[in-house]
């Protein structure tokens, strides 16, 4: 027999672990199905990207589009195009997306024209938000692909209540789950608080990336307003991301950053190293998607600076706690999880490491 050809997509940040999980579970078998990896290039640096690959083990993408930036029209259409071809020469059998970003619907929305069959990893979740770019992402790469697996009980009854076929849908845990299972592991490792003469829980670890947060002037100097004052009380270890970055300088607000003591910018820092650093924070400020429900399994507290989350689970069980994200309303979050008793939570269904395990198993028996 033939050996089945099944394509991973890969393009941003959050992708990379979601996938290595998948990568090593589809190895056991390799006498049936060829997993290719493609990468869009939708994240380009090597901090956002090649060291993904190295922290996670995972081998580079047998194919690289090499998108890089452009506004969304522009991103995904030049994803399809690049993409288009790559599928017209493998002519897989099956296409797997992941997650939200604009790689997730630009490859689904290619391939599902072309007659190829789409897995999509992560369905399910609605923040109900449609000015989220992520949120029309996943609500256009639901309604057209074939199978969706599903890290939460929400997400089962979002796609349930959208009318999507029940037979397509799995739910099976959580990938990203499983790379941190690999990451704890080597965290332990890792120099990097070392390096930073860091002592755990003097410091809360911070991420900020959403447009929403990060491209208005105000709005940005907003959030360094909130770090001034936290910084009464612990240290702010804050990795930028290259579009927070650009902005701070863009919107000239540099200098106030340095007058912030106990506010310490970082690069975008790697998988490992970014577990480790939040293993031992005090807790977690953020706006981003993943790092909700990483921070639910590790039972750190977790302010997450939204007006929503599609990750719901995250506050029913977890640790996480949603805050609106004005100056006023974090300041209240910030003093009372410094003074108050802290949110203890469980974890969640399903996320025990072997999601990567059943989706690929699932899979292997479409083909049988
Ligand atoms: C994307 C995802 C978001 C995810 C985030 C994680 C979409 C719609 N958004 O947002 O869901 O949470 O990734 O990081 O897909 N840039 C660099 N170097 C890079 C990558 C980007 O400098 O390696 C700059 C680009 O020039 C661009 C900006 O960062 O202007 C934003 O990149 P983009 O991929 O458009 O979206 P993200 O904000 O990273």
């Amino acid at each position: 027999m033939n050996r089945k050809k099944i394509i991973s997509v890969v393009g941003a940040r959050p992708n990379f672990m979601k996938v290595a999980p998948l990568h090593r579970a589809f190895q056991k078998y390799n006498d049936t199905i060829e997993h290719i990896l493609v990468h869009t290039g939708q994240h380009y640096d090597f901090s956002m990207s090649d060291a993904f690959f190295k922290d996670l083990e995972m081998p580079q993408p047998s194919y690289f589009l090499g998108v890089g930036s452009g506004s969304h029209a522009e991103q995904t259409a030049k994803i399809m195009v690049e993409f288009e071809k790559v599928c017209k020469e493998l002519k897989p059998d099956l296409v797997i997306v992941v997650g939200d970003v604009n790689s997730t619907i630009a490859c689904s929305v290619t391939a599902v024209k072309l007659g190829i069959k789409v897995a999509h990893i992560e369905a399910g979740l609605r923040s109900f938000d449609r000015t989220m770019p992520e949120e029309i992402n996943r609500i256009v790469t639901d309604s057209i692909c074939n199978y969706c697996f599903v890290t939460e009980q929400s997400g089962v009854d979002n796609l349930n209540r959208e009318g999507f076929d029940t037979n397509g849908i799995f739910f099976v845990g959580n990938t990203m789950i499983d790379s941190l299972y690999f990451a704890l592991e080597h965290a332990k490792n890792s120099e990097k608080r070392n390096t930073l003469n860091l002592e755990p829980k003097e410091y809360v670890l911070a991420t900020l990336h959403r447009p929403t947060n990060v491209d208005e002037p105000e709005k940005l100097y907003e959030y360094l307003k909130i770090f001034k004052h936290l910084s009464r009380y612990r240290k702010i270890i804050f990795p930028v991301h290259p579009r927070t970055r650009k902005n701070l300088k863009y919107f000239s607000l540099e200098k106030k950053v340095e007058e912030i003591s106990g506010l310490i910018l970082l690069e975008p820092l790697g998988y490992i190293d970014f577990i480790s650093l939040m293993l031992d924070a005090d807790f977690i400020m953020t706006d981003s998607g993943g790092i909700q429900e990483e921070t639910t399994y590790l039972k750190i507290p977790c302010l997450t600076l939204r007006t929503t989350t599609e990750r719901p689970v995250t506050i029913e069980q977890g640790t996480n706690v949603l805050v609106q994200p004005d100056e006023n309303s974090i300041i209240q979050a910030v003093n009372d999880i410094i003074h108050k008793p802290r949110k203890v939570g469980t974890i969640p269904e399903l996320w025990d490491g072997k999601a990567s395990v059943r989706i690929a198993k699932i899979i292997v028996s479409f083909f049988n």
